[in-house]
């Protein structure tokens, strides 16, 4: 028997957002962060803080959202917007969150319209906070996370960058159209946030191999599947870490990057990110093999016309090594497969062998005959595992895809 999995419903067409908006100097950003809602049809409430409105007036946040904005609970008081707006939520997103407002909501306090929001909505609330490094970084703002991801809220790390002055460090907000991307992700699941409280690393794009500072050897991964893979695991909760080679794709909002180039570099990354992780997922296309020498000056072109001959030596099988050390920290451990079949065996045969190979809890199979998958937004697979039927992934978006994979991570995390 084959379970059968259909690419996860897009978002209801028009749901209802609150934006909360408070006294941070980001606060212009949500303007786009409003306009990337109302543009996806969705009925967006903008509700500011007293603060807030020093950064951005009530005019720009009534003439994006198409309604009033009040920041207070005895203003229309006949509506008793203050109970109203978050019942009829479907997502509560603030941003930018201060240090002030989590410790607001952390508490259960109720001084203003936007805390009054937060304690009767009972829908999926992310907060996307900005701050200075110190300030997220103090004992009572880690604490009042905590809290607030305790009750099954979503808060985004920061990212790191320029803060206000010339300083620079994390506390950024992240950028509106990945917050926007993970507030879809989170609508399309409901706010279930089955991956809390666990740390997750990604690998996405394809590595580099350099014969001179100039040349390279590479493939043609896109890094696409490996960033939805690292945004969906985020928006259900999990610190995640995305080691990403050689792409230039805009990072997921509460994700932490590092960059690297080889496969020896993303070797050193994702080891050093797995020690503590709760599942590692391989989704980037390391170049299995490495010039062996590698040359620091441009290498010439030759008087005679001749080509130089590259000798090459293989690069070492970062899935097999993490499937191989599985067992002890018991970890999940996923890998892909692009597979394509030939007069001897079928794809199914092959990514048996290489499930087996490389000692992962499962792979991702993409049949890849005709080069189809790469740089698209949609992607078919199969999960393959040596305890369970194969999971069919219909024709999807590669986000969809990803849910698939963290609803499988998510069922063997609490199914050890
Ligand atoms: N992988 C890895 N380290 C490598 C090569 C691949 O960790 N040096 C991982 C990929 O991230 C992927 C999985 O192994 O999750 C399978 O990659 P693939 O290129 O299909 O496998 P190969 O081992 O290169 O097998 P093949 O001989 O079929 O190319």
């Amino acid at each position: 028997m084959t379970g059968n999995t259909t690419a996860e419903a897009a978002p209801r067409a028009r749901l209802s957002v609150v934006l909360g908006v408070t006294g941070g100097i980001a606060a212009y950003k949500a303007a786009e962060l409003l306009r990337r809602f109302t543009e996806a049809g969705h009925d967006v409430t903008v509700v500011p803080t007293r603060e807030a409105l020093r950064f951005v007036g009530a005019p720009t946040w009534e003439a994006l959202s198409g309604k009033p904005v009040s920041t207070e609970v005895f203003e229309n008081i006949t509506d008793v917007p203050h109970v109203r707006i978050g019942q009829t939520a479907d997502l509560v997103v603030v941003a930018p969150a201060t240090a002030n407002t989590l410790a607001r909501a952390a508490r259960g306090m109720a001084d203003d319209l936007l805390t009054n929001v937060l304690l009767t909505a009972r829908c999926p609330v992310v907060f996307a906070p900005a701050m200075h490094t110190e300030m997220w970084e103090h004992p009572a703002t880690v604490a009042n996370v905590a809290t607030l991801r305790d009750r099954g809220a979503i808060v985004v790390a920061p990212a790191e960058g320029r803060l206000t002055g010339k300083d620079t460090g994390k506390g950024r907000l992240p950028e509106p159209e990945e917050i926007f991307e993970l507030c879809q992700a989170v609508l399309a699941r409901g706010g279930v946030t089955d991956l809390a409280g666990r740390q997750v690393v990604v690998s996405a794009g394809g590595t580099r191999e350099y014969l001179d500072p100039v040349r390279f050897l590479g493939n043609r991964s896109s890094g696409l599947q490996g960033f939805a893979i690292a945004r969906a695991a985020a928006a259900r909760g999990a610190e995640v870490t995305l080691v990403a080679a050689n792409s230039a794709l805009p990072a997921p909002a509460g994700v932490k990057v590092v960059g690297v180039e080889t496969t020896a570099q993303l070797r050193e990354a994702v080891l050093a990110a797995s020690a503590s992780a709760d599942a590692v997922v391989m989704a980037a296309a390391p170049a299995d093999f490495r010039p062996t020498t590698t040359s620091d000056a441009k290498i010439k072109k030759s008087a005679d016309g001749s080509a130089p001959l590259i000798e090459l030596e293989q690069n070492p099988d970062i899935l097999a090594e993490l499937g191989a050390g599985r067992r002890t920290r018991g970890q999940v451990i996923v890998g892909f497969a692009a597979e394509t079949g030939d007069a001897t065996h079928t794809v199914a045969e092959y990514a048996s062998a290489k499930l087996e190979r490389k000692g992962a809890d499962f792979l991702v199979v993409n049949d890849v005959s005709g080069g189809a998958v790469f740089g698209q937004p949609d992607n078919a697979a199969v999960l393959i595992s040596k305890d369970r039927d194969p999971i069919e992934v219909a024709t999807g978006t590669k986000q969809a895809l990803a849910h698939v994979i963290c609803d499988e991570i998510a069922r063997r995390l609490s199914n050890p």
